[in-house]
């Protein structure tokens, strides 16, 4: 399992796997992700017995993305590499595909000197296992907001950028 960049012919996949955890996440079309993949600093998939398990989508500062909480960190950093969305297969879980992907968002942030990683996940309703996994890479709580008309709650998490998470 070695992330690769995505590339178009990923697409249909990468629609799938988001449609597979939207309530985790926002919804994407076809048109929306291709948009969002060229606006993209980072967009990764891994494949597991040549089928692709799981993606990652991240921005830099200064992208054209209409994201409620890519604009929270807008207006708060100047620097930082945002990750939008992870997914991973429900078969593919719990076997490193998603440590394998953030270790790889982690050197590329440290490659480009941006010494924030951010991201969020819901708190309400919570995603636990999410919850559990950002911890694991060092992030802590920078703000709450409501999002989605006010129906999730969701955490906005930072991590600095270290050498120990690019390994
Ligand atoms: C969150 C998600 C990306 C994790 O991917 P994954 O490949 O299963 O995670 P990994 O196997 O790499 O786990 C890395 C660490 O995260 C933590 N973790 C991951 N899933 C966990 C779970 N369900 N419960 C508790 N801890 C969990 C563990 O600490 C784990 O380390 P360990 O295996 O040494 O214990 C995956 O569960 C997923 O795709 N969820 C649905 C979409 C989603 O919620 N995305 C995030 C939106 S913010």
């Amino acid at each position: 399992m070695t992330p690769r960049l995505a590339v178009p012919a990923d697409f249909p996949v990468v629609l799938a796997l988001n449609e597979g955890s939207v309530h985790f996440l926002s919804p994407l079309t076809p048109e929306r992700l291709a948009r969002l993949h060229e606006e993209a600093a980072l967009h990764l998939v891994i494949e597991l017995a040549g089928e692709v398990v799981a993606f990652l989508l991240a921005f830099r500062e200064g992208a054209n993305y209409d994201s409620v909480n890519y604009q929270w960190f807008s207006r708060r950093y100047a620097s930082f590499l945002y990750i939008d969305r992870v997914v991973v297969s429900p078969n593919a879980r719990g076997s490193g595909a998603g440590a394998l992907l953030y270790r790889r968002a982690f050197a590329h942030a440290a490659k480009s000197d941006v010494p924030w990683i951010t991201c969020e996940f819901d708190v309400d309703p919570p995603n636990p296992a999410s919850e559990a996994f950002h911890q694991k890479f060092g992030f802590r709580e920078l703000g709450r907001q409501l999002v989605a008309d006010g129906k999730k709650l969701v955490s906005l998490q930072g991590a600095a950028v270290s050498s120990a998470m690019c390994k």
